[in-house]
């Protein structure tokens, strides 16, 4: 039955799953190139998107941006090969090692274009009707960024084939690859000289969002996995390469991502003439975990798909996303404590998941947010070396797993052995 109905949830969780037993030290485990369980492929009508708009939306939170300047003036992206040096980036000690890790281990280094050259990509490239995969900007855009960048712009060590390289996050880096190494420049003046702000919360979650939810409904309708954005697990598995006391507290990160995956959902339905009733389960699934979570009474969310309403939506969440990000010392000391409400906040919804009137297919995108959120959220206060808070957790994962079977009353009962699991610990904190 499962492979019946495996869905890219099913993927998606148990990696999640995966990451939660192994930690950021077990980079070990990283998937095959190929994946041998391929989602079936759901026919749906096709959407009407033209290349322009799929551009719009990729450039619009600004991961692009330098693109569409004049290639005269804009920077050149200059290729990993040279931040690869020992005693720069390709070294083995805590503060060099990044070209390392990013090459040995990181999902981004050459993995992306390699998907383009399987067998499955060649599929969907063939009934899109866009002739080689690797070549087409409908894909390259995400999964070989420099192939969308003008000849001029690219210095000759910059290869296509690195995919996801430095430069698609960190930004072109011409004009700051000399000052950047220079001893009395501060993070500031680096990002002065052009180099992405990536330490800005707000600025790093735009950056990983813009290949990381929202997918041409075409692309998606021809067996393309669905995009879920959480930014905190996703930090972890990618790996990450930097230091860890310089990054926030989890549930900043984990709320950021939660913001601007409703912002750029939003956004999307706006503007598709049909979406799918799938896209705005997903949608109803976020805006309610972004409501649920939210500890002031203000968080409130329209379930309701007018343009008018998606547009304020997306606003809204855009607002909120800045404010989160301009934290201070203050609120970063309070973090454990936000932490430990929430997610007291978040174990006692059992409720939702009987509501009646409320769609399975609600339900269940509900479900496999907050499952991610309990995940991430009880991970960063050490929740779960109670072992019996592990196993309930593992339950609820396993209760999420697939869509089609998901039911309700099940995660609801489980749910509530999850709470009182916690509750002790979380209560008298
Ligand atoms: C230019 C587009 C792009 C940007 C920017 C980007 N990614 Fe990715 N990422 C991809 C693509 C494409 C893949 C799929 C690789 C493959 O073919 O399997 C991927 C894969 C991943 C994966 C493994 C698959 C998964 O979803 O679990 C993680 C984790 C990930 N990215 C995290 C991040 C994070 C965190 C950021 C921001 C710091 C980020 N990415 C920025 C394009 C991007
Ligand atoms: C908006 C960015 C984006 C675009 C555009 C995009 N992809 Fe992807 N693609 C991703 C990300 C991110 C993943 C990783 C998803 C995950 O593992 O959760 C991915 C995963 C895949 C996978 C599955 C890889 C695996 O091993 O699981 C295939 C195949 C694929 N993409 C092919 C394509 C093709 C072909 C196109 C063009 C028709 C395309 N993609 C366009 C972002 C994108
Ligand atoms: C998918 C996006 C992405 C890619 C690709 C990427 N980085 Fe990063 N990098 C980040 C993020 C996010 C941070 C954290 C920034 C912060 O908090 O200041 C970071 C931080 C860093 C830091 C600061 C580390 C520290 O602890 O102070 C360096 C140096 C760095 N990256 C170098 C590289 C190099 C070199 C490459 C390519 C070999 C690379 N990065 C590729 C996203 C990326």
């Amino acid at each position: 039955m499962p492979g019946k109905h495996l869905t890219t949830v099913v993927r998606h969780f148990t990696r999640e799953k995966r990451r939660r037993a192994a930690a950021v030290q077990n980079l070990a485990e990283l998937r095959p190139l190929t994946n041998s369980r391929q989602r079936p492929g759901v026919r749906q009508p096709s959407g009407a998107l033209n290349l322009a708009l799929f551009f719009c939306f990729v450039l619009a939170p600004g991961i692009f941006a330098e693109q569409t300047q004049s290639a005269l003036s804009a920077p050149k992206f200059l290729g990993s090969q040279t931040c690869s040096s020992s005693s720069c980036h390709g070294g083995a000690g805590e503060k060099s090692k990044q070209y390392t890790i990013w090459s040995t281990h990181d999902f981004h280094h050459a993995r992306p274009y390699a998907t383009l050259e399987t067998a499955r990509s060649e599929r969907i490239a063939d009934v899109l009707k866009i002739g080689n995969a690797t070549q087409s900007a409908r894909c390259t855009v995400c999964h070989a960024p420099f192939a969308t960048v003008p000849a001029e712009r690219l210095g000759h060590d910059a290869a296509v084939t690195e995919g996801v390289s430095c430069e698609s996050c960190h930004g072109p880096a011409e004009n700051w690859i000399r000052s950047h190494t220079r001893p009395d420049y501060t993070h500031a003046d680096r990002v002065a000289a052009g180099m992405r702000d990536l330490h800005s919360l707000y600025v790093r979650a735009n950056t990983c969002v813009a290949c990381h939810q929202n997918i041409d409904p075409e692309i998606r309708a021809e067996g393309h996995p669905e995009l879920i954005f959480e930014l905190d697990g996703q930090s972890v598995t990618m790996p990450r390469h930097w230091s860890k006391d310089l990054d926030s507290p989890p549930i900043y990160i984990w709320q950021m991502g939660q913001l601007v995956a409703l912002r750029e959902m939003s956004w999307e339905l706006s503007r598709e003439k049909a979406p799918s009733e799938d896209l705005k389960d997903r949608w109803n699934g976020l805006a309610w975990i972004i409501q649920t979570s939210s500890l002031s009474e203000n968080v409130k969310i329209m379930p309701e798909f007018t343009p008018e309403n998606l547009r304020k939506t997306q606003d809204e969440a855009d607002e909120m996303a800045r404010d989160l990000g301009n934290y201070g010392e203050q609120q970063k000391a309070n973090a454990p404590e936000w932490t430990r409400k929430t997610l007291l906040k978040l174990a006692a919804t059992s409720a939702a998941f009987r509501e009646k009137g409320v769609p399975k297919q609600v339900q269940a995108r509900r479900a496999e947010l907050l499952v991610l959120a309990l995940d991430r959220l009880g991970g960063g206060i050490n929740a779960y070396t109670n072992s019996a808070a592990n196993q309930s957790l593992n339950k609820l994962f396993a209760d999420a797993q697939s869509l089609p079977d998901f039911n309700p009353t099940q995660f609801a009962n489980d749910l509530n052995t999850f709470h009182s699991s916690v509750a002790g610990f979380l209560e008298t904190k």
